[in-house]
């Protein structure tokens, strides 16, 4: 990857300052160790994760090379109730600018997979660092499959799985993709710190293919079906139960039925 391509067309503090390696075991981790000596908007950037993690402590799988493994050091200025919200303005800021550099019709599935033709594009996974309940930093890591070939994917993750290169047929800038998503993580955190969740709630609704769609959340040993009603001012799943219960749920793994 250009590292200094990336420096140089940024538009404000995200990407300014990179940390650029080969491997890693993951770029969230690595992340986390760089914390105090880094500036807010600072990103770790690897070629390739040995030990790449997805949410509910999945494994991301991350080949060498292809794709987009970046994780954004932020030290935002909100409650801890409201730390999902930083996931919520990342998926709008990866949506957005993957939309913009790739033309595909990328749509955000609750609470923040990067999906195209119903398979997964990219994810995010939030780390918290908090000292007597208050965030100190959080640790944005974002996967991109950008110009991998799915067939390289593991059975299960085939199936689920998508790229940019396999959905368009072509290859794209790697480099292009990640100054778009650092460039709309400028705009998206600015309206995050300054309290506008509204802007960015309705943001997330407007990209998201979730809403209003017969869902299924599994989160351990529950399972919650129901209809997906919105989100609350936490990102939390409004799911409409048969009974018409509305249930809240703040993590999970969904699965659209229809
Ligand atoms: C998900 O499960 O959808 C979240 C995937 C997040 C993957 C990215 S790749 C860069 C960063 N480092 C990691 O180990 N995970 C995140």
């Amino acid at each position: 990857m250009n590292v200094a391509d990336i420096k140089a067309k940024v538009k404000g503090i995200f990407g300014k300052e990179i940390f650029f390696y080969e491997t890693v075991g993951s770029t969230n981790t690595v992340a986390a160790d760089l914390f105090e000596k880094t500036s807010e908007g600072a990103v770790v950037l690897a070629e390739g994760q040995k030990m790449g993690r997805g949410r509910l402590g999945r494994t991301w799988i991350s080949p060498a090379g292809v794709n987009i493994h970046m994780s954004v050091i932020l030290r935002p200025k909100i409650e801890f109730k409201d730390a999902t919200l930083i996931t919520i303005m990342a998926a709008v800021a990866c949506a957005s600018a993957l939309r913009k550099t790739t033309g595909l019709d990328v749509s955000i599935k609750w609470p923040n997979d990067l999906i195209v033709s119903g398979k997964k594009l990219g994810g995010i996974l939030t780390d918290l660092k908090t000292e007597k309940g208050t965030i100190i930093a959080a640790i944005v890591g974002i996967g991109i499959n950008v110009n991998s070939d799915t067939d390289a994917f593991p059975g299960e993750v085939y199936k689920i799985a998508t790229s940019v290169k396999k959905e368009t047929g072509n290859l794209f800038s790697r480099e292009e993709i990640a100054i778009a998503v650092l460039g709309e993580m400028n705009k998206w955190y600015t309206v995050l710190q300054r309290e506008d969740n509204n802007m960015l709630l309705s943001e997330w609704k407007r990209l998201t293919s979730t809403l209003g769609r017969q869902v299924v959340v599994i989160l351990g040993e529950e399972t919650w079906s129901g209809i997906a009603d919105s989100i609350d001012g936490e990102g939390r799943l409004l799911l409409k139960l048969p009974s018409g219960e509305i249930k809240r749920i703040s993590s999970g793994d969904l699965t659209v039925l229809r």
